[in-house]
């Protein structure tokens, strides 16, 4: 557990895409009777606009300083809240920083070729919110998996690899990991 004090004890996921934050923390949030925060439906919700709109029209650099400032945000939530960080949370060194104050970050792994087939070589673009991965996603996660691996590991109190696991799966390893009691 990290030593500094946040208002709440939020737990935050975080990981590359395709490792399940949103999906694994909506359900966890559920079970530990939690409020739920996906960072990239918050900066919809705060910009009026998509994840893809905002990289396309204003560019990463607006993008990362939006998601900034949701998680400045989510971090000062009065009440104990599930945080699914996207996956470049990690990369501005402010946000690690932040992060390091939540009482809880799960840092969601898996090997990459698990993260590839997931992935899928699909047409990405049809992914609404990853224009990162709409040319070569594989080599795209492989260099984002290469440059930030130790970024999740700074700030990481826990680790869970997902591979192989189904979503009640992981939700069971956390919840085992960090020591508390489902309500639901
Ligand atoms: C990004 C991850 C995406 C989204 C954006 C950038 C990244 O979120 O924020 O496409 O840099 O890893 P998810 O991790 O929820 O897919």
């Amino acid at each position: 557990m990290n030593p500094q004090v946040s208002p709440a004890p939020h737990l935050v996921l975080v990981g590359l895409m395709g490792t399940g934050k949103s999906t694994v923390g909506r359900r966890l949030a559920h079970k530990l009777g939690w409020e739920f925060l996906d960072t990239d439906d918050e900066i919809n919700r705060v910009s009026g606009q998509t994840v893809r709109q905002i990289f396309e029209n204003e560019g990463e650099d607006r993008f990362r300083h939006i998601e900034h400032e949701v998680l400045v945000s989510a971090c000062r939530l009065p009440t104990p809240y599930v945080i699914a960080g996207a996956g470049g949370i990690v990369l501005r060194a402010d946000n690690r920083e932040l992060l390091k104050s939540a009482q809880y970050v799960v840092w969601l792994n898996a090997p990459l070729h698990v993260l590839i087939d997931r992935i899928g070589q699909r047409a990405i673009k049809a992914d609404g919110h990853r224009p990162l991965l709409d040319a070569s996603p594989a080599e795209r996660l492989q260099e984002m998996y290469i440059a930030r691996e130790s970024l999740y590991r700074e700030v990481a109190t826990h680790e869970i690899n997902v591979e192989g696991l189904q979503v009640q799966e992981v939700i069971d390893k956390i919840l085992n990991s960090i020591g508390l009691e489902a309500t639901s």
